[in-house]
């Protein structure tokens, strides 16, 4: 079955087919690249679970509509929600855009007791600085509470909407329940490292927080923290290569 020289061959022609890729890739978005760490990288990662899990399958034809996020990073939250999220606890997600991460994470763990703070400027991006090369504020500003009013009915549970830049926006809302379990989702390094903070200091023990947009090509404010965070012992920090950074925190 296994043919290490065959395995060799289709290792070359992938590298091929992705560099070609990676060039059509540039010439849509009109973009050139020209950091080395950047590209497109076919991984030898088989294994799909999204395809098979019904009940992700299900959840996700409910909430596809209202979320930009791929299936498979999708899959990472759903599945990580199932052991991280505790009952009795709160989940945060900070950029919610029009919410259907929080309706999956909702609608797939209704037998728990969860406070659910779902959160966005509802204006697009904030807090874009010099170490964000691509985002300058007010992209995706095409989100509404009355999205968010959609997907708790989908979702049949309640949600506190949190308007306004994060954690400013929230400074007058009292968190009864820690929060177990976070998604982070806001592209730019200021706004990820304050949400970030925030969440950190009003958690259970051993939390984990989902940052997206660490793997993401034009969000690179984002990879920073992500690096940055590699380094802090707060924290047990692993990329999924699927695009996220998980980060959990060591009690
Ligand atoms: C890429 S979208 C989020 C996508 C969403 N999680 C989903 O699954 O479709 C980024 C969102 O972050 C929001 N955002 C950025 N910075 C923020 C901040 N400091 N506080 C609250 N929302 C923020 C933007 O308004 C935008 O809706």
């Amino acid at each position: 079955m296994f043919n290490l020289n065959k395995v060799n061959k289709a290792r070359k022609r992938l590298e091929i087919i992705t560099g070609v890729l990676f060039k059509l890739f540039q010439i849509n978005l009109r973009y050139k690249e020209k950091r080395n760490d950047y590209g497109i990288e076919i991984f030898e990662y088989f294994y799909l679970p999204w395809r098979s899990d019904n009940t992700f399958i299900e959840a996700y034809n409910m909430f596809s509509e209202y979320t930009l996020n791929p299936k498979s990073r999708l899959y990472t939250i759903y599945d990580f929600a199932k052991n991280y999220l505790i009952d009795d606890t709160s989940f945060v997600e900070v950029g919610s855009w029009r919410g259907g991460v929080s309706g999956l994470v909702a609608y797939t763990n209704l037998e728990k007791n969860i406070d659910y703070f779902v959160c966005d400027t509802f204006k697009g991006v904030a807090n874009s600085s010099d170490k964000d090369s691509f985002f300058k504020n007010d992209e995706y500003s095409d989100a509404e509470i009355s999205h968010l009013k959609e997907v708790e009915n989908i979702a049949g549970t309640k949600f506190n909407i949190i308007e306004g830049i994060f954690p400013e926006s929230i400074k007058n809302v009292s968190i009864k329940k820690p929060i177990s379990f976070a998604h982070i989702d806001v592209d730019t390094y200021i706004s990820a490292k304050e949400s970030l903070n925030y969440i950190m200091q009003n958690t259970t023990k051993n939390a984990l927080v989902v940052l997206d947009d660490y793997g993401g090509w034009f969000t690179d404010g984002i990879t920073k923290l992500g690096n940055e965070l590699k380094n802090d012992k707060k924290y047990f920090v692993a990329p999924n290569h699927l695009g996220q950074i998980l980060i959990f925190k060591i009690d």
